[in-house]
């Protein structure tokens, strides 16, 4: 199908999209900034003993699985014309931090699809229970070392190449931190909304909590409309090393009864790099979903 044949149809206002990736540029130079300030100061302190060398090497991975209780088969669905997994993989590829990138995924539909474009291919088990072991098992059975593995989620199709770098960049200049990840401005109507999780950082930049509730809570109990709130989004990079241990981490109070992983992680005294970022989350978990993000890549000019 022709993509733009499917946009001639829908609504010709043309919101203004442009300005959106400077400001994701802008803040992510900040954070980078930061991050070398504090690596500096730190100096190369180790976390898992030993002194560390820079973390060089870094492979990309996009997890994708076949069956889902809400979206059967989502990697491959169509987005104007192509599969949704393929549009993840080219963005990805125009990230400047990854050495190498790989699809890991439980399904040879899905495996076959990608070797179609061009895209290296791991199979991992159906017991997976989610993307980060799925990563884990990719990494291992991949030939060569690497030392940072990025996890990309292979439902944001629209992820911009410059926040796969920031989070690279973020954990390469903290040495004392095993995990970073992304963050954005929360939208006021996403404010109580518990699948919108929540997120504060310390001053340097590293992650202090993360919450389905509204963090930090104003004692009115509404939204302060002039208070940065952070809305975490999906894309997270680990130390190739910590990426081992971590699915073995027992679970902990506070991820469980939140119902967060990453919590799992700051419950056991790890720092996470955080890095502020301008993006608009459109990530697709059901079937309409679809659909609206066709319609905004039209009317953005995307295809
Ligand atoms: C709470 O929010 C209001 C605005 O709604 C703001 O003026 C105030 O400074 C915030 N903090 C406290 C402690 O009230
Ligand atoms: C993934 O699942 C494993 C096994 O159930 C669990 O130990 C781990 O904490 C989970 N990790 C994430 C990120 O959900």
């Amino acid at each position: 199908m022709n993509p733009m044949s499917i946009c001639s149809s829908s609504s010709s206002s043309s919101s203004s999209s442009s300005s959106s990736s400077s400001t994701a540029k802008a803040w992510i130079v900040h954070s980078i900034l930061a991050g070398t300030a504090i690596a500096v100061a730190i100096g190369a302190r180790a976390y898992l003993g030993g002194a560390k060398k820079f973390r060089s090497r870094v492979v990309g991975i996009i997890p994708a699985r076949f069956a889902s209780s809400r979206f059967q088969g989502k990697p491959l669905v169509q987005i104007l014309g192509k599969p949704m997994i393929q549009r993840t993989w080219e963005r990805s590829k125009l990230a400047t931090t990854l050495d190498h990138i790989v699809v890991a995924t439980d399904d040879e539909k899905i495996a076959e699809c990608c070797r179609g474009f061009g895209a290296d291919v791991i199979m991992t088990s159906e017991s997976c229970q989610n993307g980060t072991e799925r990563c884990n098992e990719a990494l291992g059975k991949l030939e060569k070392k690497y030392d940072i593995v990025v996890n990309i989620q292979g439902d944001e199709p629209l992820i911009e190449p410059e926040i796969i770098d920031g989070v690279v960049k973020a954990l390469q200049a903290a040495p004392d931190a095993v995990f970073s990840t992304a963050v954005t401005s929360l939208k006021p109507e996403d404010a109580f909304d518990p699948n919108r999780v929540k997120c504060v950082v310390d001053n340097r930049g590293y992650a202090i909590y993360f919450s389905r509730g509204l963090i930090p809570f104003n004692k009115s109990a509404n939204v302060n409309p002039h208070f940065p709130y952070l809305l975490h989004l999906g894309i997270q990079s680990y130390d190739s090393e910590f990426l081992k241990i971590y699915p073995k981490l027992q679970p902990t109070p506070l991820q469980l009864e939140e119902d967060l992983e990453q919590l799992k992680v700051l419950e056991n005294g790890y720092k996470m790099k955080v890095i502020k970022v301008d993006h608009e989350a459109h990530g697709i978990d059901t079937p309409e979903d679809v659909e609206k993000i066709e319609s905004l890549m039209c009317e953005r000019n995307l295809s």
